[in-house]
């Protein structure tokens, strides 16, 4: 994804980036259309989403989305696949974020016909094979080599649809809220149930146990975003400010991976009267890695990250207590 491309497609409405004021009105007007019709479809035909999109939620997403491609190269998710369907594909934020660095077909399934004219015409460099405009089934020609993507869209339909349920792999990416995050992970549930395997971000196929030992934690990762300056400045118009960006995903296939003896961070470190502790997953437990002060050992660890466990660590309650540093893989 280039600047030009963002830079172009804005003069169509007569704007530039540097037209901060401009620019974060039409994202504030989105924003609150989101928020407000969380259900409702993105309103494509409207000048003021395209630009929102444009300049706001298309970088912001795909900073996103090249996070979880690094979780999921780092586990050789995409080993074997040829064919992605981008569902709900808006302005190809995924299938971009993709070709960056694999070479699939992509076929992206979008119900707005603005999104394709404006990615064929302003982003030249990314080829599809396939745009199309449906409300039914995308055709599936090699299942066993597919991958179909929902970024974004899930939270605009009611359930997954059937097909995606023939594909060998899923990439489910969704707004990092309490309602969105927890909902993807009772749909981990059911998945699982259907014989799919997860990849990333949980180490084991168990209860996920923030789900149920909690009834409010939501699984979530944790990117950061090295804002250009043309966005910072629109930025200082917004109320919301984007150094890091928080999203929840599912990757998950039929073929089962590789076992791992890691557990992943799940939490942020939280401060506490003598020790630190950062949320861990592992298995059906809501575990916490927490570092005495007493034992004079600081460490924060990225959320998100696998870890190695120490062979023997020591565990108090829900506690396990760090003793040495801790490997990030
Ligand atoms: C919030 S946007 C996400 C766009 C993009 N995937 C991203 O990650 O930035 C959701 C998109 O899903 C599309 N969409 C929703 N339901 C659809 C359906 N049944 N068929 C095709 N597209 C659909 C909407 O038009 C919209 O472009």
């Amino acid at each position: 994804m280039t600047e030009d491309s963002i830079a172009k497609a804005l003069a169509h409405h007569n704007l530039t980036l540097m037209d901060s004021k401009a620019l974060a009105k039409c994202v504030l007007a989105l924003s609150d259309f989101f928020i407000h019709k969380p259900n409702d479809a993105t309103p494509w035909n409207e000048s003021w989403a395209q630009v929102a999109y444009l300049s706001y939620f298309l970088p912001l997403n795909f900073t996103r989305l090249k996070g979880i491609i690094e979780e999921a190269d780092k586990r050789s998710f995409f080993a074997g696949l040829e064919d992605v369907i981008d569902f709900g594909a808006g302005l190809a934020t995924a299938s971009l974020a993709l070709s960056e660095k694999h070479s699939f077909k992509f076929h992206l399934v979008e119900r707005a016909s603005e999104p394709h004219h404006i990615i064929e015409k302003y982003f030249p460099q990314f080829k599809a094979t396939e745009w199309q405009r449906t409300f039914s089934a995308p055709r599936i020609t090699n299942a066993k080599k597919t991958l179909a993507v929902f970024s974004y869209s899930l939270t605009e339909l009611s359930d997954l649809p059937d097909w995606a349920y023939q594909c060998e792999a899923l990439m489910l990416v969704e707004p990092s809220t309490q309602q969105d995050g927890r909902k993807l992970m009772e749909l981990r549930h059911k998945l699982l149930d259907k014989g799919f395997h997860v990849w990333a971000p949980c180490t084991h196929e168990g209860p996920c146990p923030l789900l149920t030992q909690s009834k409010t934690d939501w699984c979530h990762d944790r990117v950061h975003f090295d804002a250009p300056e043309w966005f910072l400045k629109m930025e200082e118009q917004l109320p919301m400010k984007n150094r890091t960006l928080t999203m929840s995903y599912l990757l998950l296939r039929k073929t089962a991976p590789l076992k791992i003896q890691a557990a992943r961070v799940v939490g942020d470190r939280l401060k506490e009267k003598g020790k630190d502790r950062q949320m861990i997953c592992r298995g059906p437990d809501r575990e916490f890695l927490a570092w005495m002060h007493k034992f004079k050992l600081e460490q924060e660890i990225p959320r998100g990250v696998l870890i190695t466990m120490p062979e023997e660590i020591q565990k108090v309650s829900n506690e396990l207590r760090v003793q040495s540093e801790i490997e990030v893989l």
